[in-house]
């Protein structure tokens, strides 16, 4: 079915010429941010890998520039192609990102110049291309793509500093911090709701399209679970008391012995801390957890008496107006289609941590849920599937070949996604071991 969705509602129901403004804006903003991310360290440490989990940042710099070319120089803008030997270096699905330091891959001078210049480039495809007609270019989807595809990186590299040791050299303002909040549930009613978008121009082709879910009556967590709870969980057993997890999850605790968050520590006198970024803190008991795997959310949230929440659930708590009822689409945030402030979420890497919960009032959802967008990626329990009549596009490597693989949801996104690449239909994936994301969950349970 199709969703009724005013485009005058959406941010993105104006003119061509507002339209290229906007574009032009997220662009510049995602360049500045791989700017901020690369320039922080120097050119060895560009050239090292931190992680085998990671590529150096210097790949992820050049990748940004070889993605935009391919897409937009040559693919829109019909252009010369500018460094055609680059594809096979910078093609993600050809080299692995523990082989990557090992290829013959552009020093960081180069990469700047190189990414530099397919940038000029597309400014001026995007001056001369008619935001209209083929789906690629209908509304800028490609350049928005694009800009996406940037920020997806630049959460990556920003992942890659806090595996990163030495001295911190990205700054920025502690998060707000709330009074005390009660960390109680709100019900989602159930019946029909529309999951996905039909309307949405920057929207990608696994957030399509539109349909409608029945869920039945549920309840969520209003705030994402927080250090204190889950320290409460670790003091009780959490990861040595084998009824708690699933068997996967078990063996892969044993496995990489999990014993706590990734990056937290535990001091002499018992007491927690975490290190984010090189700074080594006490942990705060109001704020999101963050770099944990989809197993210990399972298990906490076996602990808890509760589970993680569906994908359709956690859309339908971020989504659904008891006013405007299931046959409806939901807004593109949770708090109404205005793009996110300060006010709303703690998104686009303005910290470099969680907010305490509570701390975005301002960004509740309809229902009253909070936080579902910024701070932490949420884990959901359900894989990676197509919505009903998927229909690829534009290429087969960004969605469909992950299908069906070994993978969970995450929604939400963290406080080092930037708003472009984040709405209440986005959805992210990854293997249900990884923790360097930056990676939280909130808790659902059944309602009779
Ligand atoms: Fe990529």
């Amino acid at each position: 079915m199709t969703a009724f969705h005013p485009a005058v509602d959406t941010p993105y129901g104006e003119t061509p010429a507002a339209t290229r403004a906007r574009l032009a804006e997220v662009l510049g903003r995602a360049r500045r941010r791989t700017a901020v991310l690369t320039d922080a360290v120097t050119d060895a440490d560009l050239r090292a890998q931190h992680s085998p989990l990671m590529s150096p940042l210097v790949w992820d710099l050049a990748h940004i520039g070889n993605q935009e070319e391919l897409w937009l120089i040559r693919e829109v803008g019909r252009r010369e192609p500018l460094r055609p030997d680059l594809d096979d270096l910078y093609d993600a699905f050809r080299h692995s990102r523990s082989s990557r330091p090992g290829l013959p891959i552009l020093d960081p001078t180069q990469a700047r110049a190189y990414a530099a210049a397919v940038r000029d480039h597309a400014m001026s495809v995007l001056d001369t291309t008619p935001l209209t007609g083929d789906p690629l270019v209908d509304r800028g989807f490609v350049f928005a793509m694009i800009a996406q595809h940037e920020q997806q990186h630049d959460e990556t590299m920003l992942a890659t500093h806090q595996l990163r040791s030495g001295e911190p050299v990205l700054t920025a303002p502690a998060p707000p911090r709330a009074g005390r909040v009660v960390a109680d549930q709100v019900i989602v009613p159930g019946g029909p709701f529309v999951m996905g978008t039909d309307t949405d121009p920057w929207a990608l082709d696994n957030e399509k399209p539109a349909h409608t879910v029945m869920v039945p009556t549920f309840a969520i967590d209003r705030y994402p679970v927080t250090n204190g709870r889950y320290a409460e969980f670790i003091d009780d057993g959490g990861y040595t008391r084998r009824e708690l997890w699933s068997d996967r999850g078990w063996a892969h605790r044993a496995e990489a012995g999990l014993v706590a968050p990734q990056f937290w520590d535990r001091d002499a006198d018992g007491s927690w801390w975490r290190t984010a970024f090189g700074v080594r803190a006490p942990i705060r008991e109001n704020q999101p957890v963050v770099h944990v795997c989809c197993f210990e959310a399972e298990a906490f949230a076996r602990w808890a008496g509760m589970r993680l929440p569906t994908e359709a659930e956690w859309e339908k708590a971020a989504r659904f107006d008891p006013a405007t009822g299931g046959s409806v689409a939901g807004p593109r945030y949770p708090w109404g289609d205005a793009d996110p402030t300060a006010d709303h979420a703690n998104l686009a890497q303005r910290h470099l941590e969680p907010a305490d919960i509570g701390a975005y009032p301002a960004g509740a959802s309809a229902l009253g849920v909070e936080q579902m967008v910024g701070d932490v990626w949420e884990w959901t329990s359900s894989g990676f599937t197509a919505y009903p009549e998927f229909a690829m596009f534009p290429y087969p490597e960004y969605s469909e070949v992950f299908f069906g693989g070994d993978y969970k949801m995450l929604r939400g996104g963290s406080f080092g996604t930037d708003p472009v690449a984040v709405r209440s239909t986005f959805r992210n994936w990854d293997h249900p071991i990884r923790r360097q994301i930056f990676s939280g969950f909130r808790l659902a349970r059944d309602v009779d």
